[in-house]
């Protein structure tokens, strides 16, 4: 059979606990689908600094160029939290996506009807909620010029945030490329009442909004969008913003889902190749104790099947696989609403794998 290479960089704290979930998974529907996995580990992160002085070494980034997807898990920690930028964990991770060209994260947050209760949000406001967050993820104030300066009242810190025309543009036809496939609804994110990059962002939305007359689109501010999201979550269909305000919608948009444990991601390019990781961190808090979810990470592996292979059967299975475990009331401690019954990472992994057939 076609065998895919999967680069897989667990990196620190719960990465490797739900990324070993995940491989297992990957493992089950070669099993029962037939497909084939080569599996290429690299380091990646804390672990990377600590072993190779560096967050991501070149042999890394090697593995990652030569397969055909990568699979993520977290990076960061305390232990890395005051080392200077290009000593930092987080410096690795954008430096992946930038050096891998992923500027469109696919983040997916729709809410399985058992799990209403484990959300802080009430039920009657979650019905139905099904919505995708289409976050740029290679430009604006994460990759702008940083430094420190002399002021005149001491010292200084500067971070710009640019934005180019090319780049908003086709982060924007992805998401109405995505939200033609779906309900047709288009939400995009700005604080064009404020800034000159937002500006730029509305404008281009608006120039290319013609080109998809089926798509009803908006416009939302963002600090509105962060209100609207626990008010109406259910009208939203796709929204698409850019990187820092996608980073922060995105774990609010986690919340009603019941936990950030269960929200999976896409990384993608123009081509086929993607990167795949939960969109939580490495939760230093309960790392090292097997109790992760490890969802987040599994349905990612689902985003692949169906992003970069083509293996709609797979990602049917596995998601079909999700929702089975947890209608039979399985559930790690984020998503539990009796904490005494949680079970954990492994035992969650293992009750999906048996879950997955044809
Ligand atoms: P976090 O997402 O790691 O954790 C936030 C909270 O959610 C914690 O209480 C944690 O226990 C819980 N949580 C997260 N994932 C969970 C899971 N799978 N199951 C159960 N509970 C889960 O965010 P943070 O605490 O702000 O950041 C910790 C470190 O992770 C930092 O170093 C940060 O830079 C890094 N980080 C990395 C990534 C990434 O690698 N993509 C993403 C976010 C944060
Ligand atoms: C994420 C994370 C990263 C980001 C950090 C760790 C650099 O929060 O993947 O959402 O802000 O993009
Ligand atoms: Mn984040």
């Amino acid at each position: 059979a076609d065998v895919k290479k999967i680069a897989v960089i667990a990196g620190d704290g719960i990465g490797p606990e739900v990324v070993a979930e995940a491989i297992k998974v990957m493992k089950k529907t070669e099993d029962v689908f037939g497909y084939r996995f080569e599996f290429e580990h690299g380091l990646f992160g804390g672990i990377a600094i600590d072993e190779k002085g560096t967050p991501l070494p070149e042999d890394t980034l090697a593995i990652c160029k030569k397969a055909d997807a990568v699979l993520l898990g977290a990076v960061g920690g305390p232990k890395w939290d005051n080392n200077p930028k290009e000593l930092r964990p987080e410096t690795g991770l954008l430096g992946i996506r930038k050096a891998l060209g992923l500027f469109s994260n696919i983040r997916p947050a729709n809410v399985f009807d058992c799990l209403k209760e484990a959300s802080t949000l009430k039920p009657e406001v979650l019905e139905g909620t099904d919505l995708i967050v289409v976050r740029e993820l290679t430009g604006g104030i994460y990759f702008g010029e940083k430094f420190r300066r002399e002021g005149a009242n001491g010292e200084e810190a500067v971070d710009t945030c640019v934005y180019n025309v090319t780049e908003v543009e086709r982060i924007v036809r992805q998401a109405f490329e995505i939200a033609r496939t779906r309900r047709k609804k288009l939400a995009s994110v700005d604080k064009a009442n404020v800034l000159e990059t937002s500006r730029l962002w509305r404008e281009t939305v608006n120039r290319i909004a013609p080109d998809y007359p089926d798509v009803e689109l908006e416009h939302v501010l963002v600090d509105n969008c962060a209100m609207q999201l626990l008010r109406r979550p259910s009208s939203f269909d796709v929204i698409v913003t850019e990187n820092m305000f996608g980073d922060i919608l995105s774990d609010e948009a986690a919340m009603l889902t019941g936990s950030i444990g269960m929200l999976s991601s896409a990384s993608l390019g123009e081509g086929a190749f993607g990167l795949y990781e939960p969109v939580h961190g490495s939760a230093p808090d309960i790392a090292g104790q097997g109790i992760a979810n490890p969802i987040a990470t599994i349905l990612s592996v689902a985003l692949m099947y169906r992003l970069t292979f083509g293996y709609h059967d797979a990602a049917e299975a596995i998601e079909r696989a999700v929702k089975e475990v947890l209608d039979a009331g399985h559930r790690t401690g984020d998503i539990a609403v009796d904490k005494s019954k949680a079970i954990g990472t492994t035992a969650m992994g293992e009750l999906i794998v048996n879950a997955i057939r044809k």
